[in-house]
């Protein structure tokens, strides 16, 4: 039907005669007898001149033919990529009509309610930032495909009817209706099945898997996401971030035409420590500066017996935070677990020194001062934020506050991927029974350094685990998994897991390791993050075909949906009144 795509025509084509198809974007009245309409199709925008008798309205289907000219002068547009053509005499054939949309095609879009857009989620695909926004995300599916082909990965496909598993998050349950009161799980990943396929001797693994969870939807989580999901035999963790990392930047030059450099690491302990979060964003500075030694003397009484004391230093910004937003600072500080919130407002002291104002600046010596100008490099009009407590409560406030104040939209600026190593095996006690609680999941590879920590001193037992970020979001996770059935014993044995309570929870999942498991680990990332960020998107709704909205809704198909009675007797379910629930 088409000769060339509207978006493709350029001056070389001036001279020829061709046809294009789609739909009609803008139409303009020039002069009594002639009209322009702009015609677009995935590719772009033409402007078509055409008999002012022609009936075309916007989002008509047309197919039109007309010959290639040059724009005459002043009517050339820079801004459009063929605007310095158009086509003239041309034959307009209406392919098909359309009733007025309910929103502009085009970037005012941008502005329309989520459940409009999503309603109507065919015509905001339409507009060009979405159709880019699928095909970058194809791109990156390819890319990351050749990748894992060329490391010799196999793509095997695994069930999305699965029993429920104890993973971390809420399932879907699917019932079944040869077994009333009986349920599938939709996956919440492959981990059971790609483990399988290791001692199945399949040796690199590797799906874009759909998985599931019934998670409260934010802007990086929808209930439904794919993974780059992948699992290896005979390797070490360096063969896996290895491999993952190649797949990772061959997706990202796939999607900008660059290749990011080797993506840095960092320990846990490092990002905690510098950034207080173990999924640091590395595009900005106010890293959090240890102080505790600084205050050993102190007289200060909140400081005085603290184990764990750091600041951050927000640049140029004390000028423009008055009481009321110091309080508000203070009060987000201890809805995050802290004690309390010191500020400290840099003016110009004595002999070109830093001085402080603070209500707490009384209790500060001129060393304590001192230590916190010259180690945080304060300058005049920069704000302190000092918190003191246990180690991990002090860095992980001042590491909200950093994002609070610092952090810029995801998407923006430059993309710094950092792998984050070395997580602790376990972290925090269960409450009851004193236990140390698993800090992936039990079946995670400790530190073969710290092996005889392990009943001595568990708590600082490192685990082979680590986690993929770019720009403060968690991109993925993957561990060394246990292979060994008397180290997987001891492990059980420290969290205060029986042998009976073991075989029962995890035995059909670990028995078959009995049968010959290699050493094996791997990894999944989530391609709707990757996606989005590569595609200069905050939202991951935004690079999804068909997402859910904030509530977990579909307005297109109107789902979920309440389904007939007899539907529901074939599955043996009963439905209870809505007060009845909970
Ligand atoms: P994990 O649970 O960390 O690990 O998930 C891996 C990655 O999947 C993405 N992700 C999501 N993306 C969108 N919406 C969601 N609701 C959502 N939940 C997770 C994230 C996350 O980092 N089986 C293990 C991996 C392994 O150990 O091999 C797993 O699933 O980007
Ligand atoms: P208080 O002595 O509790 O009145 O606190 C004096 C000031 O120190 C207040 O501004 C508190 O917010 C702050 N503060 C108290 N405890 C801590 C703490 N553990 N870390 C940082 N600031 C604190």
């Amino acid at each position: 039907m088409r000769t060339h795509m509207c978006g493709e025509l350029r001056r070389e084509h001036i001279g020829s005669t061709v046809s294009v198809c789609g739909w009609v974007a803008r139409r303009r009245e020039h002069g009594e007898h002639l009209a322009f309409v702009d015609v677009r199709d995935h590719a772009g925008v033409v402007q078509c001149v055409v008999d002012n008798s022609v009936d075309v309205r916007s989002e008509y289907v047309v197919r039109i033919t007309g010959i290639v000219r040059e724009r005459p002068e002043g009517t050339v547009n820079p801004n459009l990529p063929t605007g310095e053509i158009e086509l003239g005499e041309c034959q307009v054939e209406i392919l098909r009509t359309a009733a007025p949309p309910p929103f502009p095609i085009d970037a005012r879009a941008d502005e329309v309610d989520e459940n409009i857009r999503l309603q109507y989620r065919y015509l905001d695909l339409r507009r060009e930032r979405m159709q880019k926004n699928l095909r970058v995300r194809a791109a990156i599916n390819s890319a990351v495909r050749a990748s894992m082909e060329a490391q010799g990965f196999v793509e095997v496909e695994t069930p999305m009817l699965v029993p429920s598993t104890p993973e971390g998050a809420r399932e879907f349950l699917v019932p079944s209706r040869k077994e009333p009161g009986s349920f599938y799980a939709l996956p919440q990943s492959p981990q059971l099945f790609k483990q399988l396929l290791m001692v199945a001797g399949v040796d690199r693994y590797y799906q874009i898997a759909r998985c599931l969870r019934d998670e409260d939807l934010r802007a990086d989580r929808q209930y439904e996401f794919m993974q780059l999901d992948a699992e290896m035999s005979f390797v070490n963790q360096d063969d896996v971030l290895g491999a993952i990392s190649e797949a990772v930047l061959a997706a990202a030059e796939a999607a900008t035409g660059e290749r990011p450099p080797e993506i840095e690491r960092m320990t846990w302990h490092d990002a905690m420590n510098r950034f207080g979060v173990d999924k640091p964003d590395l595009r900005f500075g106010i890293e959090l500066t240890e102080l505790t030694d600084a205050f050993a003397a102190t007289e200060f009484k909140a400081f005085a017996t603290a184990p764990s004391i750091k600041g951050i230093c927000v640049p140029g910004v004390a000028a423009d935070y008055g009481r009321n937003q110091l309080d508000k600072l203070t009060d987000r500080a201890k809805s995050l677990g802290a004690k309390g919130l010191v500020w400290l407002k840099a003016v110009a002291g004595d002999d070109l020194q830093i001085a402080f104002e603070s209500p707490v600046a009384k209790f500060l010596s001129a060393s304590e001062v001192e230590a916190v100008a010259t180690r945080l490099g304060v300058v005049e009009g920069d704000l302190v934020l000092v918190v003191a407590d246990e180690w991990e409560t002090t860095c992980e406030v001042l590491g909200q506050l950093r994002n609070d104040l610092g952090r810029p939209p995801v998407h923006e600026g430059p993309y710094r991927y950092v792998w984050v190593v070395d997580f602790p095996m376990f972290v925090g006690r269960d409450a009851e029974t004193g236990a140390p609680k698993p800090g992936h999941h039990p079946f995670t590879q400790p530190h073969p350094d710290d092996l005889d920590q392990l009943e001595t001193d568990p708590m600082s037992v490192r685990s082979q685990a680590y986690d993929l970020v770019l720009n403060g979001w968690e991109l993925g996770s993957g561990s060394i998994r246990i292979h060994q059935s008397d180290l997987q014993r001891r492990i059980f044995s420290v969290l205060g897991i029986s042998e009976e309570e073991a075989n029962r929870k995890f035995g059909f999942f670990l028995n078959p390791f009995d049968y010959g498991a290699p050493p094996h680990g791997g990894f999944a990332f989530g391609l709707d993050r990757l996606v989005a960020i590569l595609a200069g998107e905050e939202n991951i709704r935004e690079v999804i075909a068909y997402p859910k909205t904030q509530s977990g809704a579909d307005p297109m198909t109107n789902s979920p949906l309440p389904v007939a009675a007899a539907q529901l007797d074939q599955l043996g379910i009963r439905v209870l009144p809505p007060a009845a629930k909970g």
